[in-house]
């Protein structure tokens, strides 16, 4: 593994997927028990993609779920499709199948977003949702949120130049997705930036080109690569990376 300190943040590159979701399910297991030794809420927010659902697989199994606490989870998503829970494309459905099922964590416990719910409706009682965890003061500070980023530089549901970006006041927002025609809910930068810690997992060569703009291209139009705007302000960010996603970064 090759670990590099950034402006913003760490980068840790890792030979591959395996090993990069084994050592995502490390850090979520350190950042849990941190939340233990305290008796705080350990609260997290999951999202979608396929190099996430394959740490939610690892973070399952019987080695890894025994040290986390779940007791202590409060277990969030940081975006949704606009769809029913039982659909193949939601967000919560995948993590469920992949992970919730499989560990004691109480229903309680589980925020979904209701992707079947009227989309600007959906979002305004996911704040409510995020207010009754946070407290309606300041800004709501996750102990881990975890993101991928597509191909166009997005992450979470916050697509290039969409005006979700724009949004200072409310921690989630429905967004209209114009090339996928379709609603997503998404938290906003607010929510993302207020975090103590975010994670984004990063695997593949169809991503090199648009990690290495992220990372290394400061003079990118403003809002063209949303993953580039995700700075938590009190808090950590670590990219985690393969070999194939890092192809292209300069040593
Ligand atoms: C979603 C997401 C999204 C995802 C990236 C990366 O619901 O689609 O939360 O932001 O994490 O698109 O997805 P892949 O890992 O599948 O490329």
């Amino acid at each position: 593994m090759n670990s590099f300190r950034l402006q913003h943040a760490r980068l840790e590159v890792w030979r591959d997927p395996a090993e990069l979701c084994e050592r995502a399910a490390e850090l979520f297991i350190g950042i849990a028990r941190e939340a233990e030794g305290t008796g705080a809420d350990f609260t997290v927010a999951l999202s979608g993609g396929s190099t996430p659902k394959s740490l939610y697989a690892l973070l399952a199994t019987e080695a890894k779920a025994a040290r986390v606490p779940w007791e202590q989870a409060q277990i969030f998503w940081s975006d949704e499709r606009c769809v029913p829970p039982d659909d193949e494309q939601s967000n919560y459905r995948m993590a469920y199948q992949a992970l919730l099922a499989h560990v004691p964590v109480l229903p309680e416990r589980i925020h979904r977003m209701h992707g079947e719910d009227l989309p600007a409706h959906a979002a305004e009682a996911y704040a409510a949702e995020l207010e009754k965890q946070f407290g309606a003061e300041g800004d709501p500070r996750f102990s881990l949120i975890l993101l991928g980023m597509g191909e166009d530089g997005h992450t979470a549901s916050l697509f290039p130049h969409a005006p979700a970006l724009e949004e200072r006041e409310k921690t989630v927002v429905a967004a209209e997705v114009e090339k996928l025609r379709a609603h997503r809910l998404t938290f906003t930068l607010r929510t993302i930036n207020a975090a103590a810690q975010v994670i984004f997992l990063v695997s593949g060569a169809a991503k090199a080109a648009t990690l290495k703009a992220v990372l290394e291209d400061d003079s990118t139009a403003p809002g063209a690569l949303p993953a580039q705007l995700v700075r938590p302000e009190g808090g950590e960010l670590i990219w985690l990376v393969d070999e194939d996603a890092a192809q292209l970064l300069k040593g």
